[in-house]
């Protein structure tokens, strides 16, 4: 059976299908033992948004990229745990960033109980990330930290914005790299590394990752715009609402068109008031900055497909290539 795999995967070669719905199935188990705790409220918030669903998508590039060496080897799930934490700590923190009240379709932890709360059990999961880490050696231990680093980095950077005289697309597109692209890049990684593939493979996996999650936000970022319902398990236009300029945002910002001149009147103010955010989401929608900024996420979905040439041909490739079809048509 290979029904219930995220992002299209479930068309795959069905024996590579069922391989990786079985570990997908192992990564759960091990995850929330992962994020349990003796003490009850810590194991109510940091179970919540683990229970609350994903995609867990970067645990199953894991094991995709397992599939270049021994699947079966026995540091794999714990890697794609590893991964899934860490990215499960991001969102406790970026939700309260971004003030969002909604995530995989649940309230957001800020939302649910505070800031406070949400912040605590972030730290708590990157812990348990880090101990599961330990068991892997010294080398998964540091590339996660520098991992995080650059995550952190691309965060901060986000909330400062561009430097003076720095162009705002670069900016943006660097940032995505770091927030984004850097985890799962170590997703794709430490499946291989894990897994005893050769390290030319790794960093092949990695390089394709890296492009890969620029792709993933940018689509990731079209579907807040252009969503109509919370079909995301996240509330459509956040990021407008927080001041946070995505790619369309940029575009739309920096084109001569006339017809843009309201839209980019109105994002050039804050745009908390209920009216003005839906009077910009509608423009933007229909704006030409949406296509342009299709055509940079298609450009990045092919760049990660380019670095599938240094890989072995099989299907787990396939599944990688399948993946950049995915990105470019889950935005359309
Ligand atoms: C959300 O990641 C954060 C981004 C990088 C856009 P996902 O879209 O993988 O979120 P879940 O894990 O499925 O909730
Ligand atoms: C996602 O940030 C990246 C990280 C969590 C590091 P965003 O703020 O762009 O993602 P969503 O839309 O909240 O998932
Ligand atoms: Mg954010
Ligand atoms: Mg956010």
């Amino acid at each position: 059976m290979s029904e219930g795999l995220p992002f299209g995967l479930s068309h795959v070669d069905p024996e590579l299908a069922e391989r990786l719905r079985t570990g997908l199935d192992d990564v759960e188990v091990a995850l929330r033992a992962a994020v349990a705790s003796d003490y009850p409220f810590v194991d109510e918030t940091a179970s919540h948004l683990v229970n609350a669903g994903g995609k867990r998508f970067r645990p199953l590039l894991a094991l995709v990229a397992a599939q270049y060496g021994d699947p079966a080897a026995a540091g794999v799930v714990p890697a794609a745990v590893v991964v899934e934490l860490t990215h499960l700590a991001t969102l406790y923190h970026d939700d309260v960033m971004d003030e969002a009240r909604l995530r995989r379709g649940a309230p957001s932890a800020n939302a649910r109980w505070d800031n406070t709360v949400a912040i605590l059990t972030g730290d708590f999961l990157f812990a348990r990330a880090a101990d599961i880490a330990a068991d892997l050696g010294t080398e998964i231990v540091r590339l996660q930290a520098r991992t995080f680093e650059r995550l952190c980095t691309g965060q901060i950077r986000e909330t400062v914005g561009p430097a003076a005289g720095e162009d705002p697309v670069e900016h943006h597109l660097d940032v995505l790299a770091g927030k984004t692209g850097s985890l799962i890049a170590l997703a794709g990684r430490m499946g291989a590394m894990t897994s005893g593939a050769p390290a030319h493979v790794a960093d092949a996996v990695a390089a394709y990752g890296e492009k890969f999650g620029v792709a993933f936000q940018l689509s990731d970022d079209l579907l807040d715009i252009a969503s109509e319902s919370a079909e995301s398990g996240k509330t459509p236009g956040t990021d407008l609402r927080e001041g946070i300029r995505t790619l369309p945002v940029l575009l739309a910002l920096r084109s001569s068109d006339p017809s843009a001149a309201r839209l980019r009147e109105l994002l050039s103010g804050p745009l908390t008031d209920d009216d003005r955010h839906a009077e910009a989401l509608g423009l933007l929608r229909t704006s030409p900055a949406m296509a342009e900024a299709r055509e940079v996420l298609v450009s990045w979905a092919e760049s990660a497909r380019a670095e599938l040439a240094g890989l072995p041909p099989g299907n787990g490739t396939e599944a990688l290539s399948m993946m950049c079809d995915v990105v470019v048509d889950r935005s359309a």
